[in-house]
């Protein structure tokens, strides 16, 4: 690979802001339990980290949504790859996603997601592209958002390499 990157958020910046993320997250479900929904691959990374930090009772389950090929556009094209192994009806489900870019992965998530009858559904994402929104999504809990620049690194990757990065950096894909 040639590609270079640059770091845009430390790892040190990002387990900072996890923690009081955490402690956000923990405090506003005033005890009761909570169920992450973690979108595969890439939302892995910080469900973990997520989860360590809440001091909530936790279930963890896993979907896997498609809307990006193997490069750097969104195809708008969304479909279920995987879906969850156990029922959302009556629990507090919180999607943990890496990064909300155009939102179409998410708003499709959300809906679906609504109509198996959780008792409240929220959305945490560590990353978030404001300027590239095309469909309106509420994001509950943001990390931290970022300029509309490609990144890897945290679960995000640049055609299946970098996820393992522990830091957010930006592609420099001609170098
Ligand atoms: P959306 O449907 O456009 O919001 O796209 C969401 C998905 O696109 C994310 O879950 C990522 O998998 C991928 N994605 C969006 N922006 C980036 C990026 O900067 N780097 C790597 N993947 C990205
Ligand atoms: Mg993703």
């Amino acid at each position: 690979m040639n590609e270079k990157i640059h770091v845009l958020i430390s790892e040190e910046e990002i387990e900072k802001r996890i923690c009081e993320m955490g402690k956000e997250i923990s405090e506003s479900y005033h005890g009761e339990p909570v169920h992450l929904v973690s979108v595969l691959k890439g939302g892995v990374f910080f469900t973990c980290e997520l989860a360590k930090r809440l001091s909530i009772p936790v279930s963890i389950d896993f979907m896997s949504v498609s809307s990006y090929g193997n490069d750097t556009k969104s195809s708008g094209v969304v479909k279920i790859v995987k879906d969850l192994d156990d029922v959302v009806e009556g629990k507090n489900v919180l999607v943990v996603e890496d990064i909300v870019d155009s939102g179409r992965t998410l708003s499709y998530l959300l809906e679906n997601l609504k109509s198996r009858k959780p008792k409240s559904l929220r959305l945490c994402t560590l990353l978030d592209k404001p300027e590239r929104r095309v469909t309106d999504v509420h994001v509950d809990y943001t990390g931290f958002a970022i300029p509309d620049e490609f990144v890897v690194g945290y679960g995000l990757d640049y055609m299946q390499h970098y996820r393992n990065l522990p830091y957010v950096g930006v592609v420099e894909l001609d170098a």
